[in-house]
């Protein structure tokens, strides 16, 4: 199996890794069959992502492709950030074989899933989220 520089870069020197506190969404996915478990945090000001973090538990392309996607969507309006797709996160990281295809998918999922946290917080009024009431969705 290859990986691309740009894969190996990210696993070897993540980008935006660890926790964040009082995060304004936060979205855990896993993936069943491999058990990896993916976690990303968003920080929202004026509609837009201004700081995001991932803690990921799982294989060298989910660390990169988690690594990948908080890149690509620092700085995004939600409505852009809600575009990008586990593709876009592959295609920036120069391709994954074909075996770790999902793992780009959990880091799509994951950011969604974080988005969606923060929109339905917003709608109820709800307060940040905290790591208790995480639970992990896989898909
Ligand atoms: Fe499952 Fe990478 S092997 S996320």
């Amino acid at each position: 199996m290859e990986y691309t520089e740009q894969v190996m870069d990210h696993f070897m020197n993540p980008r935006n890794m660890g926790e964040m506190e009082n995060a304004d969404g936060v979205g855990t996915v896993g993936n069943a069959k491999c058990g990896d478990i993916m976690r990303i945090y968003i920080k929202v000001e004026d509609n837009v992502i201004t700081d995001v973090k991932f803690k990921t538990f799982g294989c060298g392309a989910a660390i990169a492709t988690s690594s990948k996607a908080t890149e690509l969507v620092k700085g995004k309006t939600i409505d852009e950030a809600l575009t990008i797709t586990n593709k876009m996160v592959m295609d920036a990281l120069g391709g994954l074989p074909p075996v770790k295809v999902h793992c780009s998918v959990l880091a799509e999922e994951a950011l969604h899933a974080a988005i969606q946290d923060y929109k339905d917080r917003l709608e109820k009024g709800e307060k940040p989220a905290s790591e208790e009431d995480e639970e992990v969705r896989y898909v």
